[in-house]
């Protein structure tokens, strides 16, 4: 049977992929980011996954405006890095796993969740900066990512967008589907993306700390309750670009404590500001 044994969130600002690939981890300003994904990335190697379902929002990089699912599956054996304007970033083919990708379709779609399947994507910022993040460098020339990554894109980039009730809910499906899967696998859940940022209009540069704080209290004591919260608000409180947090909730929903299992453990936890425009937050929760 297969199994999720963790969920870990994350930003993905795309300054922090660019910062590794060129070297500038060790400056001044990006040194605390990259010092707060220190044991994520030692916890990754004491907790190695099988499979990293990840979810994350495309920026209109492989869905342009012509074409808006706003949930979106990867079925495909393998995921190049996207060219998002500058090249693709200089990180590994993501290899994706299309056998249990095409079992949590169909079991959540018979769950009554309307997912779009993708065979063939390229994938950006948002899919690739956490796996940095959370694996470190690898040269693409002689090094993979350490698992196969079933890549999930949600649309937090057009209105409108999923309601963090409904994305907590499709964790909970989420989570029947994998265990339904009959191979013995170890699955990680990411929820990626915010936190409160604001990228144009007159509050550029918006940066709410409490309210980041506050929600990442939320997240591990009360998710239920959290999922309540209106899109409405994330955008008054994290600005435009902090709706990205109703992603988290797809992986929050699919932790044992969402089906009257028992509370996972905090094993780690990490905000920093600034990284580009965005406050980073940063939480790693295993199952007790
Ligand atoms: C930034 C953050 C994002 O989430 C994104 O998609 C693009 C840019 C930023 O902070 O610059
Ligand atoms: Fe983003």
């Amino acid at each position: 049977m297969a199994r999720i044994t963790a969920s870990v969130f994350t930003s993905h600002v795309p300054a922090i992929g660019a910062a590794l690939d060129l070297g500038k981890t060790q400056e001044d300003y990006w040194q605390p980011v990259f010092d707060g994904y220190l044991p994520s990335k030692q916890w990754m190697k004491d907790n190695p996954p099988d499979v990293v379902f990840l979810i994350y929002n495309d920026h209109a990089t492989a869905f342009s405006l012509q074409m808006i699912p706003t949930f979106a599956i990867g079925t495909g054996q393998s995921y190049r890095p996207a060219d998002e304007g500058w090249g693709p970033r200089p990180v590994p083919v993501v290899q994706g796993h299309p056998a249990l990708a095409s079992h949590i379709a169909q079991s959540v779609i018979q769950q009554d969740f309307d997912l779009t399947i993708v065979n063939q994507m390229d994938v950006d910022h948002g899919l690739t900066v956490p796996l940095s993040l959370m694996c470190g460098a690898r040269d693409p020339a002689t090094e993979a990512w350490p698992c196969p990554v079933i890549p999930f894109a949600v649309n937090v980039v057009q209105y409108p967008v999923p309601s963090g009730r409904r994305c907590f809910e499709l964790g909970r499906a989420i989570r029947r589907a994998v265990q339904s899967y009959d191979e013995d696998l170890n699955v990680h859940i990411w929820g990626t993306g915010g936190m409160s940022h604001q990228l144009q209009g007159a509050r550029a540069g918006l940066i709410n700390r409490d309210w980041d704080n506050r929600f990442l209290d939320r997240l591990i004591a009360e998710p239920a309750a959290l999922a309540e919260v209106p899109h409405i608000d994330y955008v008054r409180e994290a600005g435009s670009e902090g709706i990205e947090l109703v992603m988290w909730l797809i992986a929050r929903g699919a932790m044992a404590d969402a089906a009257g299992g028992p509370a996972p453990q905090v094993k780690h936890r990490f905000y920093h500001v600034p990284a580009s425009n965005t406050a980073v937050g940063h939480l790693i929760l295993q199952e007790a």
